[in-house]
């Protein structure tokens, strides 16, 4: 994603719950070190997300210059926004995804084969990694020969995740990304000739009051999916693996009780947010939490720190698997709310029924590392399985 040099990047966030506290107890809307504002309650949070107006998404200048890459549906405000999101949601139809579930089952069961053969593995590269990336390569239609170079794009652009997002992204990184556009090209092409049945061929030909989708918008979408879909979807499975690191015993109660699996995911998804902050940029000089902000500053709403608000939430910082209500914000509000969440949930569901399935425990050989909680997902979380006897 073309940014501009001027945006800041997003600060690492790490281990920072008392932090978020903190700051939702004494400054609930402050300035960071890097001169962003920071949005810590739910509240605040909310009121951003639905406010597009005062809070615009376009953070990015230089996207905005650049003819060749028109800003992604993440970083565009409407009238953009409502036409790109129109278009798109008229393919990324739930009946789209719940077909999904037997491709994820399937990929699940295979990668879970591959898990269990020893005691020792690497969660992320066996099954949190692979995991979503395949079902979004079998959503854009990427063939079974091509599916080795797709993952390897896919790695360049995770492994630099924050740079692409709002930095100078790697030369790796940019390479990766033109080899990946020069592929989907060649096969939106023949879509165009030859319609298929998987999400790129509907985006591809798609057709409302609001037009189509130009060559450009579809790249820049694909190269969206595997941004916002990816990262997010591995870090809520280790997200999940660090709860049954932490509470042992909830591993056999929901092998006893898989019907509790769909609320663990939510609150797996409040208690672990994937997507720990996102930003903004304010449109005209206002007041938030009684601070002043002008026109053009930056504001991160804190996802992760609403998501732990005790003004909402009941013993914000327990794990509470059967939690109801959880109006937690893992995957933002208003015009922007995470297009693949049900996507996204459902992986997560097949994800830990597998890992009940097919063990009796799982643990993380490194429960400390700082990585778990930071912005995207770790690179690798080694674990140690307790295998069925
Ligand atoms: C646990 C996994 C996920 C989490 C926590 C998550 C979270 C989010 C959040 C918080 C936003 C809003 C960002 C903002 O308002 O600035 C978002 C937007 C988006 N997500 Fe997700 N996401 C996840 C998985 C996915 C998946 C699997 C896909 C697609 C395959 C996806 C596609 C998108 C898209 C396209 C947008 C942009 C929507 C728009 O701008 O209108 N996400 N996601």
């Amino acid at each position: 994603m073309d940014t501009t040099e001027t945006t800041p990047a997003l600060p690492p966030i790490g281990e920072i719950y008392e932090e978020y506290a903190r700051l939702r107890a004494e400054h609930p809307v402050s300035r960071n070190e890097d001169g962003l504002w920071r949005a810590a309650r739910y509240e605040d949070v909310r009121y951003i997300l639905r406010a597009p107006g005062d809070f615009s998404s376009r953070v990015s200048q230089r996207a905005e210059e650049d003819p060749e890459a028109p800003p992604s549906m993440l970083f565009s405000d409407p009238p953009g926004h409502d036409r790109l999101r129109a278009l798109v949601s008229r393919a990324f139809t739930p009946r789209r995804i719940a077909e999904q579930q037997v491709q994820i089952e399937a990929r699940c069961e295979e990668l879970m084969r591959d898990l269990i053969g020893s005691e020792r593995a690497d969660l992320v590269g066996s099954l949190a990694a692979p995991l979503p990336v395949g079902v979004i390569a079998t959503m854009l239609g990427v063939e079974d020969g091509d599916f080795a170079e797709f993952k390897r794009w896919s790695d360049a652009i995770f492994s630099n995740i924050g740079e692409i997002l709002l930095g100078t992204p790697s030369e790796e990184a940019v390479a990766a990304n033109e080899e990946m556009s020069a592929y989907f090209q060649t096969r939106i092409d023949e879509l165009r000739r030859v319609p298929r049945s998987h999400l790129l061929s509907d985006l591809v030909h798609v057709e409302t009051e609001e037009g189509r989708l130009t060559d450009a918008e579809l790249l820049m979408f694909c190269r969206l999916l595997l941004i916002a879909g990816n990262e997010t979807t591995t870090s809520l499975i280790v997200g999940a693996t660090r709860v049954f690191h932490e509470i042992p015993e909830l591993f056999a109660q929901l092998q006893r009780e898989p019907d509790r699996i769909a609320a663990f995911v939510e609150e797996t998804l409040r208690f672990h947010s994937p997507f720990k902050a996102t930003l903004r940029r304010v449109t005209r000089d206002l007041e938030l939490g009684g601070q002043k902000i002008a026109a053009g500053e930056l504001v991160l709403p804190l996802i992760a720190s609403a998501n732990r608000d005790e003004r909402i939430f009941t013993r914000p910082d327990e794990f509470d698997p059967d939690r109801d209500p959880n109006p937690h914000l893992a995957f933002g509000l208003g015009i922007h709310v995470c297009l693949g969440a049900p996507l996204a949930r459902m992986e997560g569901r097949i994800a830990v029924a597998a890992l009940l399935r097919h063990l009796d425990g799982i643990r993380l050989v490194e429960p400390d590392s700082p990585e778990l909680d930071g912005f995207g997902a770790p690179l690798s979380v080694p674990v140690h399985l307790d295998r069925r006897g």
